[in-house]
């Protein structure tokens, strides 16, 4: 027996080519935010006793380093606009706010030989106003702005120390604010920290050396599962908050259906995505095996004494294994893979020597202004199935995912398109797949500093005047239309705010 409303909405579901029927909506706990990072926002560089760090000293000293020759002195001078920023989070109607702490704010030299009192004043006051708002600070404890100090005088992630270094500032943390932050992430993004940073002159500290970013991956997981441990030990029982760590996911499919590119793609997703999720996430621990094997195998072939993949003890290994709550994910869009040898491609812009593996955009597909970035929302959903694969389906909170656009249009249809189809491709992964994503932070709050490429790309919900001394903040169509989600809690393709024009429909969405 079927009664009449379901027999109207089974009618109605036809009529419709079900696409009614795929209109999910988002679980009732499920938490939305925005995010934001300490350098790409606050300003105020050299204020209240704040140290130097290495994008303050790297823009300073060498200013041609970013696109634009700018920097984040000032950037979107968030430090002087605690209570103008909540309240604009208040009206999206946010969960929670991922921010950053800057190291160098609370610990000038990166050591414990001196807390920075301005900056325990300061980000106690945006966690007490946030609170106040009925917001949850949720907070990252390094994004990218290492104290110029421990670079220039320790050797940065380089050295194993910065390990105990990192677990005496998250001892400060927990200690001050930890009363009230109960949402904590220890590294964002390490693969690109190390990779980029170490490894290639993409970002500070533009270092350049081939073992360099694995030195420097293998002091992230130590000092992560140190930080963690020592939670468990003083804090968690008092506290009842939460660690995680946040590893980006770029998504990696085979340029074709051959083997050599299935296996091509696969060993991308675990240089990337297992280097870090692996050693913390899955049964067995440490890195993964196609990470030891390949890395071993050219080490040989250049006569080195050894792998420059450091090796884990097993004590190590036991002491990264599961050291995290949740897992924080940040995504922003898909790459095709094919082995190094197949030289009818180029050479594309995720190309990792050890991995074999050369990946590249898909040029043809709906861009942004940065030249990495393509929409291919399908990539979300896989990326996420992958997660739930390798891992046994932990806990995933999204903490970043977005857009860049020139910065020019209020009426910034592009990024409303990719937020749709973002969501409606995570929804699928939730309600058809069971994916366990728990929370979802839209990359980003506002329109800031984009490291190397300054203020030519612009990410944000709410636009930034930076040539205005006062830093004018005003919302974009996106910023309506993602309030307007967390409002619904669905996705309405249709809903335009008053005062913009309808956007053209993705023809992405046809496709799904
Ligand atoms: C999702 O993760 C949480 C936290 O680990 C767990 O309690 C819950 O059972 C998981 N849900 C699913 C569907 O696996
Ligand atoms: C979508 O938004 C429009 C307002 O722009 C509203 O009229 C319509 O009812 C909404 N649709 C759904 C399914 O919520």
């Amino acid at each position: 027996m079927i009664n009449f409303t379901t027999f109207v909405v089974f009618c109605f579901c036809l009529y419709e080519s079900f696409s009614y029927c795929k209109e999910y909506t988002f679980p009732n706990n499920f938490k939305f935010g925005v995010a934001t990072a300490a350098y790409q926002v606050e300003g105020a560089w050299n204020t209240g006793g704040k140290g130097e760090n290495i994008w303050d000293h790297m823009t300073h000293t060498n200013p041609s380093s970013i696109l634009d020759r700018s920097n984040g002195d000032i950037a979107c001078d968030s430090y002087h606009k605690i209570k103008e920023d909540v309240r604009l989070l208040k009206n999206l109607g946010v969960d929670f706010y991922r921010f950053s702490i800057s190291w160098s704010r609370i610990l000038p030299s990166g050591k414990t030989d001196h807390i920075n009192p301005d900056g325990i004043r300061y980000y106690n006051e945006l966690i007490d106003e946030l609170l106040a708002n009925d917001i949850k600070p949720f907070v990252t404890m390094h994004h990218y702005d290492l104290p110029q100090p421990l670079q220039e005088e320790e050797g940065g992630f380089l050295n194993l120390k910065l390990a105990d270094y990192f677990e005496d500032y998250a001892d400060v943390l927990y200690k001050n604010f930890g009363d009230r932050v109960r949402d904590w992430t220890t590294f964002n993004q390490p693969t690109l920290i190390c990779f980029l940073g170490y490894s290639g002159e993409f970002i500070a500290p533009m270092i350049t050396r081939k073992d360099g970013g694995y030195l420097c991956g293998h002091t992230l997981l130590i000092a992560h599962a140190k930080a963690y441990h020592l939670y468990n030990k003083r804090y968690r029982a008092s506290q009842k908050g939460r660690i995680g760590i946040v590893q980006n996911i770029f998504w990696f499919e085979p340029r074709t259906n051959n083997i050599e590119d299935l296996q091509a793609a696969e060993a991308a997703n675990e240089f990337n995505f297992g280097w870090f999720a692996n050693p913390i996430f899955s049964k067995e621990g440490d890195y993964p095996q196609i990470m030891k094997e390949n890395i071993e195998y050219a080490s040989k072939q250049e006569a080195l004494p050894k792998s420059r993949l450091p090796e884990f003890t097993q004590e190590e290994i036991e002491l990264i294994k599961g050291s995290a709550d949740f897992l924080g994910v940040n995504h922003y869009t898909t790459f095709y893979c094919s082995p190094v040898e197949d030289k009818s491609i180029e050479i594309g812009l995720f190309y990792i020597p050890d991995m074999n593996t050369n990946c590249i955009v898909d040029k043809t597909a709906e861009g942004s202004s940065s030249s990495w970035l393509k929409v291919k929302p399908t990539g979300f959903r896989k990326a996420l199935n992958w997660i739930k694969q390798q891992y046994d389906n932990p806990e995933v909170i999204i903490l970043e995912n977005g857009i860049s656009d020139a910065g020019n249009l209020l009426n910034d249809c592009l990024r409303v398109n990719y937020y749709n189809l973002y969501l409606t491709e995570m929804l699928k992964a939730i309600h058809e797949d069971g994916c366990n994503v728990s929370g979802y932070a839209a990359w980003s709050f506002m329109d800031n500093f984009e490291w190397r490429s300054g203020y030519t790309q612009k990410f944000g919900l709410y636009s930034v005047d930076f040539d205005d001394p006062a830093r004018p903040r005003t919302p974009k169509m996106s910023a309506f239309v993602f309030k307007n989600i967390i409002r619904e809690r669905k996705i309405n393709w249709t809903y335009t705010p008053d005062g913009f024009r309808p956007c053209e429909r993705s023809k992405i969405k046809e496709e799904l």
